[in-house]
């Protein structure tokens, strides 16, 4: 069985290593990493291969950034004679990035199986570019594999039949189990005792200039109980930039790798977010986590988690704040089928 993983931006890259690892030890497989190049940025991307152990892609696309319709067009059209070249048995797509929805599409038109690891998520917010990914890849795959309850459900409800969902947890959880001894090894060197964690990079939170600018300044004002410690993405360094914002006296770093940042998540007093897998990052890790969103895709990490939505509200994240810093922080379980071994469980279900 010639197998196809497709990885193209940093999310996608702690979800394909427990797959391709569990693959590894099954006979009559053959596994071809293909790269989209969506983040090409040696932060961005070639660390978590080192760090993951994933090895080099055997095809990189190298895409680039651009708009929407541009950086999933030209996916596609990379992408396409390389499928016709190399006829795999299946793809893997991975997540809800712009390469997840456009590799499903180039296969779907082309009669090879796609199978979607991390299906079902669901915000109900088509505002959000990944909710759409999410929709469209979910119709056009052949085998989902969902992390949740919730995954399955909302499948069900838009009309995909129950033999092709396979609940079998959380592949990213997989790799912070593996990774986090080794993060926890980290020098606490320069660190301060209690401190914030943050990301930002949403577009509906960093694209808007006013919006931005309110939250620097409720990041600004947490600064004066609790040190902000901020690795930035690239867009947002750049959005801060653009709009000539002030946020000199946060520590906004560099984007970490998996490990350097999985050590600062797992000592963090709170992590304030919008990003999507984080908030399952800090459930696992029992860590108090605010997200800066109005919605999730992952409310189990609300129900089971750590998890907290506040929104774009100040007040909401100051009063969550005080309850952290009060030691009233929200308390938290694993949810089910978090536990390390759903990249073995994927690739069951694709030997059978
Ligand atoms: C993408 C995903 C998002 C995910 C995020 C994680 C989509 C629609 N979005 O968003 O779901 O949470 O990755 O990081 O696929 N850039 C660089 N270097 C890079 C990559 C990007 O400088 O290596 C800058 C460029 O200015 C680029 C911008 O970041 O235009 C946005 O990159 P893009 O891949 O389009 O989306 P992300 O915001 O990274």
């Amino acid at each position: 069985m010639n197998v196809f993983h497709i990885v193209g931006a940093r999310p996608n890259f702690m979800k394909v290593a427990p797959v391709m690892n569990a693959l590894k030890t099954r006979k009559h497989v053959v596994q071809t990493l293909v790269h989209t190049g969506q983040h090409y940025d040696a932060n961005m991307s070639d660390v978590f291969f080192e760090q993951l152990g994933i090895p080099a892609p055997d095809v990189n696309l190298a895409v680039g950034s651009g708009t929407h319709a541009r950086q999933t067009a030209e996916i596609m059209t990379r992408f396409e004679p390389v499928l016709l070249e190399r006829q795999p048995d299946i793809v893997l797509v991975y997540g809800d990035v712009n390469s997840t929805v456009a590799t499903a599409l180039v296969c779907a038109k082309l009669g090879v199986r796609v199978g979607h690891v991390e299906a079902g998520l669901r915000s109900f917010d088509r505002t959000m570019p990944e909710e759409i990914n999410r929709l469209v890849t979910d119709q056009l795959a052949d085998l989902l594999f969902t992390p949740s309850e919730d995954g399955d459900v909302n499948l069900r409800k838009e009309g995909i039949p129950a033999e092709k969902i396979f609940r079998v947890g959380n592949v990213m959880i997989d790799s912070l189990v593996k990774l986090l001894p080794v993060a926890q090894r980290q020098s606490k060197n320069g660190l301060p005792e209690r401190y914030a964690l943050v990301t930002l990079h949403r577009p509906a939170n960093v694209d808007d200039g006013a919006t931005l600018k309110r939250l620097l300044q409720s990041l600004l004002e947490v600064n004066r109980d609790l040190a902000v410690i901020f690795p930035a993405h690239p867009r947002t360094r750049q959005r801060i930039a653009d709009f000539g914002l002030n946020a000199e006296q946060l520590r906004i770093l560099d984007p970490l790798s998996y490990v350097d940042f999985l050590g600062l998540q797992s000592r963090a007093t709170v992590v304030i977010t919008d990003s999507g897998g984080i908030q399952e990052e800090t459930t696992y890790l029992g860590v108090p986590c605010l997200t800066l969103r109005e919605n999730t895709e992952r409310p189990v990490t609300v129900t089971f988690g750590t998890n907290v939505l506040v929104g774009r509200d100040p007040d909401k994240l100051r009063s969550e704040l005080s309850r952290v810093l009060a030691g009233q922080a929200k308390k938290g379980t694993i949810p089910p089928l978090w536990d390390g071994h759903a990249g073995e469980r994927i690739a069951a279900v694709l030997a059978d």
